[in-house]
């Protein structure tokens, strides 16, 4: 009789925890969800991904991964439902054009440091975040820009994505359901891109506006080129060289979602989709370093740490450099 008892307790605690758990979450991370229908589906994919929260850590724990995962604000997005998807992604492919293919950066093996940073170099940024709109590539564009200011003129100088999201339409862009680096840079070779202050982010797609300060301000792209498909020697000697490069990387495996701290190493990340674009800003002797764009509660402070060597998640399948003028 006891035994029963000692059962039907534990089976309650354990219920009780559970929706604690889901209480926290939602308050920790302000969730607010438009129906209860919305809730409970919420609800399962966090359950779900909580299950492998555990199972992942337990095993890093034995040394089985590199990395920890976290139950962090993503964790209650269903990847698979297109309109929550959005805000995790917003890549579409480049063609690798053999004109565009422009990789000779010259430099001397011997100047190529083991290990580089340029956070501590001094470009340090804000936390960022795309919110619902699938603008990757602004932002690693935008970002990209910043840092070649940065190298060129030691300052930070905020650019604006939101004008790549509405403006780089006419060169093939899909506002917030997307867009591609190629199509991206070749607009800035166009156009200038302008501070956020004078054009801010909203993180939806609006009509293009200010026409008139084009070119007059802002920062413009005197060249950009593609790096070597699966290079990574080239990767490495290209942000030693020129600077946080701007890469194309698959981000979707739901461990990627979760990641957390250490380095990010999942076998199943392979190149065989790229749908994401993140900034590349440095590397160690084992991982390079990758800024996202899911806000600082996201990896270490918004950054990766993803294993060199393999091209693991496709990281120097679509790799690009961009020069300003
Ligand atoms: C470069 O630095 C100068 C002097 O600090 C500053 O006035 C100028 O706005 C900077 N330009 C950019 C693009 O940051
Ligand atoms: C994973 O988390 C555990 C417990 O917090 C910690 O001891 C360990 O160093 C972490 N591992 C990595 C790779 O970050």
């Amino acid at each position: 009789m006891n035994c029963v008892i000692i059962v039907v307790f534990v089976h309650f605690v354990s219920c009780d925890l559970i929706d604690h758990h889901w209480e926290d979450f939602k308050k920790k991370h302000g969730k607010d969800f438009i129906s209860q229908t919305e809730e409970l589906r919420r609800k399962s994919t966090f359950e779900k991904n909580k299950q492998l929260v555990l199972e992942h850590n337990d095993a890093a724990a034995e040394g089985i991964h590199s990395y920890n995962l976290t139950l962090n604000h993503l964790a209650d997005v269903d990847k698979s439902r297109p309109h929550l998807a959005r805000g995790l992604s917003g890549l579409l492919g480049s063609r690798h054009l053999p004109k565009e293919l422009k990789h000779r950066l010259e430099a001397p093996e011997e100047e190529i440091p083991e290990e580089l940073d340029w956070r501590e170099r001094g470009f340090r940024t804000r936390s960022l975040d795309q919110a619902d709109c699938g603008s990757c590539y602004a932002f690693t564009v935008a970002m990209a820009l910043e840092a070649q200011v940065f190298k060129k003129n030691g300052t930070l100088y905020e650019l604006s994505e939101q004008q790549l999201i509405d403006c780089s339409v006419l060169f093939g862009n899909l506002g917030c359901r997307g867009g591609s680096l190629r199509n991206t840079a070749k607009y800035l070779q166009r156009y200038h891109l302008l501070t956020r202050d004078k054009y801010p982010y909203k993180g939806k797609q609006s009509l293009c506006r200010l026409q008139a300060l084009y070119n007059t301000e802002g920062v413009g792209v005197k060249t950009w080129g593609v790096l070597p498909y699966g290079d990574e020697v080239a990767l490495k000697k290209a942000v030693a060289t020129v600077g946080p490069l701007a890469v194309s990387v698959n981000a979707n495996p739901d461990t990627f979602q979760l990641y957390h701290s250490g380095v990010y190493d999942d076998r199943s990340c392979d190149g065989s989709t790229l749908n994401h674009a993140m900034l590349l800003v440095g590397y160690t002797k084992h991982s390079w370093i990758l800024q996202n764009w899911w806000t600082s509660t996201w990896g270490q402070g918004g950054f990766m740490h993803l294993k060199r060597g393999h091209n693991r998640c496709g990281v120097a399948s679509y790799a690009v450099y961009l020069k300003i003028e």
